[in-house]
């Protein structure tokens, strides 16, 4: 019996090394948070730090939408979809996304993580193999480890390495499948997705993409990156509603086959209650609100292109990012930990991104524009980024 972990002393000596190596995370209540302002201690903060991209997440036709489907509806669904929690305004949904994305079919899942974490087991289990990029959102890597099938990270966006992988190891297997992200969430870059459509093709895998920071953002329709060039080629494209599109949940874009597949095996959305009403009331004007206006996402791009080359050009600093998200690299989380500090005096709320988030020796600012912030904000960011480093 001596020899058991005391549970406190673990707690404890977990938290001080959290502590002691500046990876210590702790909850911070805000205020309040109006296009893009966030208050707190009474002092308004410009964000800096939000997924919301197009700052629809207090726009009004979105509490309008989920006001009037809970009043319609009521507030919880009830049930998981395949009891009695299936509503009509859920397909209604998924008929909406399915035309967006250019797919047959849509399926809604609760967040991006139950996406990730139920389709990736229904697609591979343990005869089979995961090819996956090392840069890849937690929910993916959990979702890979969940299948127990045979896994490979290849390195970020080099598909030499995919290729390499592949060639030495695909044939021992019974199915491949292949899963990266459109538009990184920590570093701002995008795929190779040409290549990479050559590649899955030559060896027969399969493709999954995370579409959940491109959605909203890019494409004709914000549909994306994917539908640009060619959707038909992937099996799986996954995106999210809590990030550009202000709301809450996830979707994924298919074939009529893959959705009736995926319905009857993903347990995350099989044993899971329906998103309720509101959600979905909001998710659908949303949806709506990417072909209304248009200008959001242009306004985005223009302010994110001013902010990488002003980083580059002006403070010489290098940034991978190719997005909204742009990524100003600092090295030790210490270090990344004072930047935001100092650029919080200077009236900004960001965000310093820490291992396990990202890889070790690679802490970061993550800068995130959104259609909340104008040239005057960017401006001043740099001023006071100059300022901090
Ligand atoms: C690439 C990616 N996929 C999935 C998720 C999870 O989505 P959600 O927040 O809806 O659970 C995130 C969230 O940050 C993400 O960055």
């Amino acid at each position: 019996m001596d020899s058991f972990e005391n549970i406190t002393d673990f707690i404890d000596s977990e938290l001080r090394f959290q502590n002691e190596t500046g990876l210590l995370r702790s909850l911070f209540p805000l205020e309040g948070s109006q296009r893009g302002v966030i208050k707190t201690n009474g002092k308004p903060l410009v964000d800096f730090s939000s997924n919301d991209y197009l700052g629809l997440a207090d726009h009004p036709a979105l509490i309008e939408g989920a006001k009037k489907a809970m009043e319609k509806w009521g507030m919880g669904a009830r049930a998981s979809r395949l009891m009695s929690g299936d509503l009509e305004i859920h397909h209604r949904l998924e008929s909406a996304i399915a035309a967006l994305k250019g797919k047959e079919a849509s399926l809604l899942f609760g967040s991006g993580y139950l996406a990730n974490t139920g389709i990736i087991p229904s697609l591979c289990g343990r005869n089979d193999v995961i090819y996956s990029d090392r840069l890849n959102h937690a929910s993916i890597v959990d979702g890979i480890l969940l299948s127990r099938a045979r896994f490979y990270r290849f390195r970020h966006n080099d598909l030499n390495h995919l290729e390499d992988l592949l060639k030495n190891h695909r044939s021992r297997y019974r199915r491949a499948l292949i899963v990266v992200e459109s538009v990184y969430s920590m570093d701002g870059d995008q795929v190779p997705i040409s290549e990479l459509l050559e590649l899955r093709g030559r060896y027969g895998a399969m493709l999954m993409i995370d579409e959940a920071h491109a959605i909203g953002v890019f494409g004709t329709k914000g549909e994306g990156i994917i539908s640009q060039t060619g959707a038909d080629a992937v099996d799986v494209i996954l995106g999210t509603f809590g990030k550009a599109l202000g709301g809450y949940g996830a979707f994924v874009a298919v074939s009529n086959r893959m959705k009736q597949f995926l319905l009857n095996r993903a347990r995350t959305f099989i044993f899971s209650t329906a998103l309720p009403p509101a959600v979905i009331g909001a998710n659908l004007a949303a949806v709506k609100l990417l072909e209304e206006e248009p200008e959001r996402r242009s306004r985005v791009c223009e302010l994110a292109s001013e902010l990488r080359q002003a980083l580059k050009e002006d403070l010489g600093l290098n940034t991978p990012s190719e997005s909204q998200i742009v990524p100003v690299m600092v090295g030790d989380s210490q270090s990344a930990l004072s930047l935001a500090e100092s650029l919080w005096d200077a009236g900004f709320f960001v965000k310093a991104i820490r291992p396990p988030t990202v890889p070790e020796g690679t802490a970061r600012i993550r800068l995130s524009v959104t259609a909340n912030h104008s040239l005057k904000d960017v401006r001043q960011l740099l001023e006071a980024l100059s300022n901090g480093l």
